[in-house]
């Protein structure tokens, strides 16, 4: 039984992480989301927002999510996983992409495999998607329509967040 680990921050998901998670879903038995923690990043969402949207996004594919509260690498190694899955929208994105990928391999002997995102896709990415919901604009396209229900909410609630 093969399982693929999706991590990720998620602040929110988008239809290019939903992409992604549906190509795993043929490649491996199980995916599994893993909403762990960015160090490098503030959050618009909280923890069980992120979760909840993610989780009701990736309900029809059969993919489930669990939060992370820990090291990646322990968390895969705990639930026995075949490979990390990460998409790519290009070559930015490897980049970022290949130290964290290096250090869980490091860590757990476990490899990342990369997917590429749909082109139509490409340029959909959850900052870009707060910063065109920031200011009002339609993000109807780029997210489920509960994300674009929260973030309305989100900005309503704090326009300077
Ligand atoms: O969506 P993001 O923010 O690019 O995801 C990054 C994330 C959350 C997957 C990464 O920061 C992570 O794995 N955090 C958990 C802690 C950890 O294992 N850190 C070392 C590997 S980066």
């Amino acid at each position: 039984m093969s399982l693929a680990i999706f991590p990720g921050s998620f602040d929110p998901i988008t239809l290019g992480h939903v992409d992604i998670a549906r190509r795993a879903t043929t490649l491996f038995d199980d995916v599994v989301f893993a909403l762990a923690h960015n160090s490098a990043k503030r959050y618009l969402l909280s923890l069980d927002q992120r979760a909840d949207l993610a989780r009701e996004a990736l309900k029809p594919l059969g993919v489930g999510l669990e939060i992370v509260d820990g090291l990646l690498a322990d968390y895969c190694k705990e639930t026995g996983a075949t490979a990390i899955i990460k998409g790519l929208r290009g070559g930015a994105d490897l980049d970022s992409e290949q130290p964290m990928a290096l250090i869980n391999r490091h860590l757990a002997g476990i490899e990342t495999v990369f997917l590429l995102g749909e082109p139509r896709y490409a340029h959909i990415a959850s900052s870009l998607v707060k910063d065109v919901a920031r200011h009002g604009g339609d993000v109807s396209d780029l997210v489920t329509p509960g994300v674009a229900d929260a973030l309305r909410d989100a900005f309503a609630d704090d326009g300077d967040t």
